[in-house]
């Protein structure tokens, strides 16, 4: 089965946009491994849109790759991609073009699917850009998701229609293993708060199987990069290391695929540091995939998650999305079913620290200064 967890990888768009080519993608796969990113989960290297040659060939119908961006063609990038242990992602379109005016897969898409069978793909990345007007999204994706299973490779579907018609309730039947729910992500604080709020109702529509993906992390970008955002004032251009701490935690507790946005061959010791936390990793990947709740202070922008994991663990985030500092953030353990009067309480650990604070109960306070979070692994206890 694919995507028992959220799947992690590593998507060229947020940073490289069409400036993708052959040595670059080999030399992240080279990183992806020195830096232990493959290790700690990151398995899926992708190749976002602006790959293929403008038209398709005239003879055989098939997509093309761009002949300067990848000389030696697809399969050379796969095999090297393969060799080095991660898996190779893809990505065409629903309609008749691509997002950015390349051949979409509309009408095409046994062939398009054998094709990226045939260059060694594990993963397709499916966009909604060009969908002609009387074509229905669903049975769009459902096509492609029939062609995935009769192209002859185990190749996993990731479905991005933005969350347009009410794709959270038909993505897992139409065979999509993840779906985005939500228009781009920028590197920009409010873009990133805009699309974590925008996903709390939709929390319980993804689990093992079929996850719903809030786009990829702009983490340690740092205003570089194809989606830094240079339509806002410079003092909010590039979000900081707060900013993303704050992004990683809520897509770990979100269970989204977390698929690295920033330029791994440049990334500092801060990101990677958080990229590849254990604690905030396993908080994502649980076996059980329940998804998060709010346990308070959602209408303040402060909101309290918390997440049920396997194995009598219990994940709690608490965050300041607001711009004030030196908020009150708390958890009342009544409303997470642990009364006082049954002398269970959580046994809590700051996932970035690493310290432990006992066994706490009842009540839990503590101040964030804006855009802060804390996150913290438990243990149910008495
Ligand atoms: C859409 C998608 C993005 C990216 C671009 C490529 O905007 O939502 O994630 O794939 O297309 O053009």
């Amino acid at each position: 089965m694919l995507a028992k967890k959220p799947p992690m990888g590593f998507n060229t768009w947020n940073t490289f946009g069409r400036k993708i080519d052959e040595k670059m993608i080999m030399e992240t796969a080279d990183k992806m491994v020195e830096l232990g990113l493959l290790d700690a989960g990151y398995e899926y290297l992708v190749i976002d849109d602006c790959w293929s040659e403008k038209q398709r060939d005239p003879q055989s119908g098939k997509i093309v790759p761009d002949k300067q961006k990848f000389p030696n063609g697809m399969k050379y990038v796969s095999d090297y991609v393969h060799s080095k242990g991660l898996k190779f992602g893809m990505y065409s379109c629903c309609g008749t073009r691509t997002c950015d005016d390349f051949p979409g897969s509309f009408d095409h898409e046994f062939l398009d699917a054998k094709t990226f069978a045939e260059y060694g793909c594990d993963f397709l990345k499916y966009d909604y850009c060009f969908k002609p007007e009387n074509a229905v999204g669903s049975v769009l994706y459902r096509k492609m998701a029939m062609a995935l299973k009769m192209c002859g490779r185990e190749i996993l579907f990731s479905a991005c229609n933005w969350g347009c018609d009410g794709v959270n309730t038909w993505a897992r039947s139409a065979g999509a293993h993840m779906y985005r729910s939500t228009g781009d992500i920028f590197d920009n604080y409010p873009r990133m708060k805009e699309i974590a709020l925008s996903q709390v109702e939709n929390l319980p529509y993804s689990g093992p199987g079929c996850f719903n993906d809030i786009d990829m992390l702009t983490c340690g970008m740092y205003g570089f990069g194809n989606v830094a955002d240079d339509h806002l004032d410079e003092s909010e251009r590039k979000q900081y290391d707060i900013d993303y701490k704050t992004e990683f935690a809520l897509w770990c507790m979100f269970s989204s695929p977390l698929m690295i946005g920033c330029d791994i061959r440049k990334i500092n010791d801060t990101t990677l540091k958080l990229l590849t936390n254990k604690d905030m990793i396993r908080i994502n990947q649980d076996e059980e995939g329940r998804p998060a709740y709010v346990a308070r202070g959602l209408e303040e922008e402060c909101p309290t998650f918390v997440k049920l994991l396997s194995d009598n663990e219990v994940a709690v985030l608490f965050t300041n999305l607001t711009d004030m500092d030196d908020r009150d953030c708390r958890l009342f353990f009544d409303d997470i079913g642990l009364q006082v009067a049954d002398g269970y309480g959580l046994r809590m650990k700051d996932v970035f620290t690493g310290e432990d604070l006992g066994v706490r109960k009842e009540i839990f306070n503590l101040r964030l200064d804006k855009h802060d979070c804390a996150m913290y692994l438990c243990k149910i206890e008495k």
